[in-house]
Formats: C-alpha cells, structure tokens, sequence
C-alpha cells in the first residue's frame, strides 16, 4: 500500500487532533499538529514581551523568526508526542489559555506562516503522514490524497475545549472559552495568508452529533479508499 498524505483542517476545538492523533496511531504514521507550531511561537513572543497589550512588536518577531525551531519529541508516559520550541518542552504551556488568547493574531502574519509552512513541508517530503490545522490541505499540501475539513457547532466545541481544560487543572469559563474560539475562527477565516477553508477536494465532517467510535470507523474507510487509489 502506498504512504499518503492526510490534511485534517477545522474549526478550533473540533477535535481535530483527536481524530488525526487516532487515524495516524492506527495506521502508523506520523502525526503533526500544526496548531502546536504556532502556540509555540505566540509562547516565544510572550515570552520575550514582543506582546504590550494586543499589540505585537512585529519588526522583534521578524529578527527572530528563523531562531524559533519546533520539534516534537515522543513522550513515554503520555504515548503522545510534546511539542518542544528550541529544544525545550513547552507542551503544556502552549495549551493555556493565555496562549490560545495570542495565537491567532501571531498565525495571520505572513512571515511568520512561511516559515512555519517551510517546516511542515519538510516533515512530510516522505508521506506517511497525519497533519492537521487550517491550511493544511490549501496550503501546506495542496496535493494531500485524503483531505478533511471538520467542524461542529460552537457551543459544543466550547464544552469539549472546556472539559480538556478542566481535566489539566487550568480555570476557564465557558463563556470566555467560546469567546475566544469564536475569535479564533474569524481571526482564523478572514486572513490574507493561508485562510481557514475547506479544499474544494476536501471531505465535510460534522461532527456535533456523532460518536467518536462512528468518526473513527468513518475515518477508516476513508484511508482504505484513498490508500488503495
Ligand atoms: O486545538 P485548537 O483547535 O484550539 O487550535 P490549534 O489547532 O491548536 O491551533 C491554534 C491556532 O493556530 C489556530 O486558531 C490558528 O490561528 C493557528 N493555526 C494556523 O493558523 N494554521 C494552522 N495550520 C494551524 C493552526
């Protein structure tokens, strides 16, 4: 059978990467999880206060841009990969809330998704290979063999991204985690470069109402149809 690639773009909190994390686990390949590059890079600008309030310091962003290297790293507690931001594991930091609340605006600047984009081509010149995100099937592989755009509705996109929070200890409400995904998404959808889109090609998933146990069995069938042609 030949190694494809497999573009999952969507919605914020979706459960994208559940479902990418599942497909790529059981058909051993490499999962990607594109978000996690740009939450690394929002916590480098946080990190070195390129954010004053809203308002980023775009010219320090570009000086350092090409210093920001991600990597992922397996982890053998969690069997999941952490996602590391210049050799350092920062998995858990890029999750919060403070790092949600930054990344949009830091993922619409143009050099900042070229240099991103420039990554996650290179880690799939050998398919085989799960990545999801926004662009995925746009951008980053135009000519992906199996595409898919996923969504729900926001309320319960909020619920699921509220409980993953709760379950780490982190406090949020799930007003202010709607808000924020609700920004995301337009944030997300009305950029210049690399706009959240469904690839014309891409199969549609809506799944508020249906069961992971349905998804993943849907999912399957997908690969065996596109890794067979
Ligand atoms: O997990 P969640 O759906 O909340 O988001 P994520 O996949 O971790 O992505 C975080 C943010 O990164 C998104 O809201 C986008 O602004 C940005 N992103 C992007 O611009 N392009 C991608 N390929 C992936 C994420």
């Amino acid at each position: 059978m030949n190694k494809i690639i497999i573009a999952v773009d969507g919605h914020s909190a979706c459960g994208k990467s559940t479902m990418a994390k599942y497909l790529a686990k059981s058909i051993k390949y490499n999962y990607i999880d594109s978000g996690a590059m740009y939450r690394a890079v929002s916590l480098y600008c946080l990190q070195n206060a390129f954010f004053q309030g809203d308002n980023l310091d775009l010219l320090a962003l570009r000086e350092h841009i090409d210093a920001i290297r991600i990597s992922f790293r397996f982890n053998e507690v969690t069997g999941r990969s952490d996602t590391c931001l210049n050799g350092e594991n920062v998995e858990k930091q890029i999750r919060s809330m403070e790092v949600a609340d930054k990344v949009s605006p830091v993922a619409a600047v143009g050099f900042v998704r070229e240099a991103m984009v420039r990554q996650q081509q290179e880690m799939g010149k050998n398919k085989g290979i799960v990545m999801d995100g926004r662009d995925i099937g746009t951008v980053v592989f135009p000519d992906a063999e199996l595409k898919i755009f996923v969504t729900a509705r926001p309320e319960i996109r909020a619920q699921r991204r509220l409980d993953e929070l709760i379950a780490k200890g982190e406090k949020a409400s799930f007003e202010a985690v709607l808000e924020n995904l609700k920004k995301r998404d337009f944030i997300d959808s009305t950029r210049k470069d690399g706009p959240l889109r469904k690839a014309a090609d891409a199969v549609l998933l809506d799944n508020s109402d249906i069961t992971i146990a349905a998804q993943n069995k849907w999912l399957m069938e997908l690969f065996r149809q596109a890794s067979a042609g």
